[in-house]
């Protein structure tokens, strides 16, 4: 692509690759390592000069390394004098601490967004962020790309029928609803409760969900906990073959075991985090590069993004 330059950082290099490879393009040579006492050194090896420069970069572990190499490179294309600077950051973290919870806590979500426009990026591009409210922390646009059209592909794809969509708490209920409506099916609504942090308890489920193939949906899978409480709360109410698509597996803690202990009949997660388990039983991994690709190709011709989707139900 003429006038466009492809970087990335650590966070995802796998994904950062198959984007390029869609935009029949390559990534820009980029030294990013660290140094004996774990400070992160970055440098852009060849020249941005001029160019829309996408620096691709997902925030998953080492989170906070990410977000360091991905602000160091945002630096060093500017400092390069890139003409634009649109940050793809495939999974956003931090995304979860939107709001404080109890009094003495940061909102940590604003707190990264004010680091990437500090570092004086011009536009970010991301997927399914954890609440819509997060795009009011960014004063420059957000790009912000949804996940349904993929799910509802690969469910079409497996003749799924009688389908319930589960929410497995409050928070991912209109996710739940919004893919209830593509798929033209019924929704219900599990209650969670968190006695601790990281902790869950499946506490009642709203709905019929009795004899059904239930789809659960939900935005992150951290620890799994969650997502184990929902499948066995669906399974003691009688549910079908219980399926689980979410956005972003982080699998903390040995998370993809918890769940797939809990016997679900599928796994479905994207890749905008790198999966080590890609091959495990019952787990399978869509990717997200074509529709970022497709962002990238959009915004670097200044076209819209809206029309990338089938169906515009948000
Ligand atoms: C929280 O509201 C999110 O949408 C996820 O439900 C949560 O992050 C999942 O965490 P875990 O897998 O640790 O239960």
């Amino acid at each position: 692509m003429k006038g466009v330059a492809l970087v990335a950082g650590n966070g995802n290099l796998d994904f950062a690759k198959k984007v390029a490879k869609r935009l029949k393009s390559r990534l820009i040579k980029v030294d990013a390592r660290k140094f004996s006492d774990t400070e992160t050194y970055v440098r852009i090896l060849e020249s941005v000069r001029g160019k829309d420069v996408f620096i691709i970069q997902s925030l998953s572990e080492p989170v906070n390394d990410n977000l360091v190499e991905l602000l160091l490179l945002i630096d060093a294309a500017k400092r390069s004098s890139a003409k634009r600077i649109n940050v793809v950051i495939p999974y956003l973290a931090y995304t979860r601490q939107d709001r404080t919870n109890k009094p003495g806590e940061p909102v940590s979500a604003k707190v990264v967004a004010q680091m990437l426009e500090a570092t004086k990026a011009d536009r970010i591009i991301t997927m399914d962020l954890h609440s819509p409210q997060i795009l009011g922390f960014f004063g420059i646009p957000v790009e912000h790309l949804f996940s349904f059209d993929l799910f509802a592909h690969y469910l079409k794809k497996i003749k799924l029928k009688n389908i319930c969509v589960v929410s497995p708490d409050e928070g991912a209920f209109k996710k739940a609803k919004d893919l209830a409506e593509i798929l033209n099916t019924d929704t219900a609504l599990i209650l969670k409760h968190r006695p601790k942090q990281e902790q869950v308890k499946a506490l009642k489920v709203i709905g019929d969900v009795k004899g059904k193939n239930c789809i659960i949906i939900d935005d992150i899978i951290n620890t799994g906990g969650t997502i184990e409480s929902a499948i066995n709360e669906l399974k003691k109410r009688k549910a079908k073959d219980v399926f689980v698509l979410a956005t972003h597996g982080i699998f903390a803690k040995d998370g993809l075991k918890t769940i797939l202990n809990a016997k679900p009949k599928e796994v479905i997660v994207l890749d905008t985090i790198n999966q080590k388990e890609k091959n495990a039983k019952n787990f399978k991994v869509l990717t997200a590069s074509n529709l970022f690709a497709e962002a990238i190709k959009r915004v670097s011709q200044g076209k819209r993004l809206s029309s990338m989707y089938k169906r515009w139900v948000l």
